[in-house]
């Protein structure tokens, strides 16, 4: 028995030694202990033996099973150690590497004009501050002398959040009176306020119920028109070129007094005439004033002491302008063709 246990170990280890994956090993399993395995047929000849030699090779034979199952445990593992292995060699990451490039949009042309403005302003020390889009009436109307029933209010189609005393602001001139209500001292400001407005208006290809405007304010001692218009030069220079001129055009907003439009000369035909100018050789591009003396007490300013301009434009308008955009709606939009894609926007 021993020279049988001794040789079917040698051969095991054999046959082992050229099993490579688990369907060899298997394969190895059945032909030492599987039915017709050589282990299982030495059991057979239990059968013929003594009970006491049946003990002494029982023995022999159970220690030769487990030394067989042993083996092919053994060998079992080798291989999912291999395997597991190879596995983690083939998923290795190199950390290392550069990140994959991720493509990058580009601004909302209207973000970019904001952000370009507000460079601007700040040179000239402006502050930038914001106001919240659900304003209250009296910030966004009242103490900018247009109460309730002012005709000018229907220029403003607003939509009332609730009864009529809070809405969705309809100009950004509202940020104007916080700021002015907010300085204790009662001190020079110079602000700019970009922000969204809201209007009760059909949308199409120059109109949309929610729009961009950027307001300005600046208050300090003897501020006259001059101020104003040396301002709005810079402005004007500064969006659409060196070469173009400013005029003043009056008009009337309840909270300035004078009010005025902003014009430029047509940058594109240089004031002879054209469809963007519509033939005229100016072109609109916000509205302003000197601060009404009643907005300036309504905020606790002394309109004797103190004085200032302010100024609103339409941030869309000014991009259309400027980049020769034809459809509001586009800026809304998230169909890529339609987002301008210039580095120096
Ligand atoms: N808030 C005005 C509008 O939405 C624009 C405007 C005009 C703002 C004159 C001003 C201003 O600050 O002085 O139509």
């Amino acid at each position: 028995m021993k020279e049988k246990k001794d040789k079917i170990i040698r051969d095991l280890e054999d046959a082992l030694s050229s099993v490579s994956n688990a369907v060899e090993l298997y394969e190895v399993k059945a032909e030492f202990l599987g039915k017709k395995g050589c282990v299982t047929e030495l059991s057979a000849s239990l059968k013929t033996m003594s009970p006491e030699e049946k003990k002494n090779f029982g023995k022999k034979l159970n220690e030769l099973k487990t030394a067989v199952e042993e083996k092919l445990t053994i060998k079992g593992k080798e291989i999912e150690n291999r395997i597991l292995n190879e596995k983690l060699e083939k998923e290795k990451i190199d950390v290392t590497l550069p990140g994959m490039q991720i493509k990058c949009g580009s601004p909302n042309i209207l973000e970019g004009l904001i952000e370009s403005l507000e460079e601007l302003f700040m040179t000239m020390g402006y502050d930038v501050v914001e106001g919240p889009e659900v304003e209250k009436d009296l910030y966004n109307f009242e103490l900018l002398n247009l109460p309730k029933g002012h005709p000018a209010r229907d220029a403003q189609d607003t939509f009332y959040v609730k009864d009529d005393e809070l809405l969705l602001r309809s100009q950004t001139s509202p940020v104007q009176v916080r700021t002015m209500l907010a300085n204790e001292e009662k001190g020079p400001i110079r602000v700019i306020c970009p922000g969204k407005t809201y209007r009760r208006d059909d949308d199409d290809a120059t109109h949309s119920h929610q729009f961009t405007q950027m307001e300005g304010l600046l208050i300090d001692k003897g501020v006259s028109l001059a101020d104003l218009k040396g301002t709005f030069d810079i402005i004007a220079k500064f969006l659409f070129g060196e070469n173009v001129d400013t005029r003043f055009r009056s008009s009337f907003y309840p909270f300035t007094e004078p009010s005025v439009e902003l014009d430029v000369s047509c940058f594109n035909c240089g004031g002879e005439g054209c469809p963007i100018c519509k033939s005229t050789g100016w072109i609109t591009v916000g509205g302003a004033g000197m601060v009404h003396p009643k907005v300036l007490s309504n905020c606790g300013y002394d309109p004797d002491t103190m004085s200032g301009f302010a100024f609103g434009f339409g941030i869309e308008r000014l991009a259309m302008l400027k980049y020769g955009v034809t459809d509001v709606r586009m800026f809304y939009t998230n169909d890529l063709r339609t987002n301008c894609d210039r580095k120096d926007v």
